[in-house]
């Protein structure tokens, strides 16, 4: 699964979140790499337990789940808190895939690692370099979106962040365990959702077609889902 959702953060939460930021504390960005990415990142990162970090994860999280394109795409049942992180020059992140559970140490809870989204804090000319690259069925695709534009993917899906040659990429990143937990059979709820919402303002809601569109849509995620 691969999504591009524009403007997921509105600018004036990209703003909040950029100041936030530049006044925060960093810490090497390895210790969420998981035991074989480390030696592969070199970015820098609030450190995930900080009050700060938890506190900016967690606005940004309200955030995303306010936003359908986002919940259509992901069906997100379990949320990761959300990371910050930094790529300054010879920055990088090599080619990998994420580790498929992820435990949080503050809370113990466990998730499956379905998905991961990128959510871009900088606008492209404030960097050089940096770009998202995620290898789909179709082959690779690279990503350098406008600030608040997030990149959906899957988790076990290869991908990297190529070296920062200038400037600096400022983004959040998070995991997520979906409701629907193969990529077809979420790509395909995905897909009906958006259908239906795009033919409900012109036929209505109480036309017959529509409203079995919508008990099929409800009986996939019954069929597919865990919750
Ligand atoms: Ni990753």
């Amino acid at each position: 699964m691969l999504a591009h959702i524009e403007g997921a953060l509105e600018k004036r939460e990209v703003d909040f979140f950029r100041e936030a930021m530049a006044r925060a504390q960093w810490e090497d960005g390895a210790s969420t790499a998981g035991a074989n990415a480390g030696d592969l990142k070199s970015n820098q990162q609030l450190p995930p337990d900080s009050e700060l970090s938890r506190a900016l994860g967690k606005r940004l999280l309200s955030s995303l789940l306010a936003n359908p394109a986002f919940v259509s795409a992901a069906v997100p049942l379990h949320v990761y808190p959300p990371l910050f992180n930094r790529y300054g020059v010879g920055d990088h992140f090599d080619p990998h895939v994420d580790n498929a559970i992820r435990g949080d140490a503050m809370t113990g809870a466990r998730i499956r690692v379905d998905l991961a989204a990128t959510v871009l804090l900088s606008e492209p000319d404030e960097y050089d370099g940096g770009e998202l690259i995620v290898e789909d069925v179709y082959g690779s695709r690279r990503f350098k979106p406008p600030a608040g534009d997030l990149i959906l993917y899957s988790a076990g899906s290869l991908h990297m962040v190529t070296p920062v040659t200038g400037g600096l990429r400022l983004a959040s990143f998070l995991w997520l365990q979906s409701m629907i937990r193969a990529d077809e059979a979420r790509s395909l709820v995905c897909d009906l959702d958006e259908s239906i919402q795009e033919l409900a303002p012109r036929v209505g809601a109480d036309d017959p077609d529509l409203r079995r569109l919508v008990t099929v849509y409800h009986n996939l995620i019954r069929y597919w889902g865990e919750a």
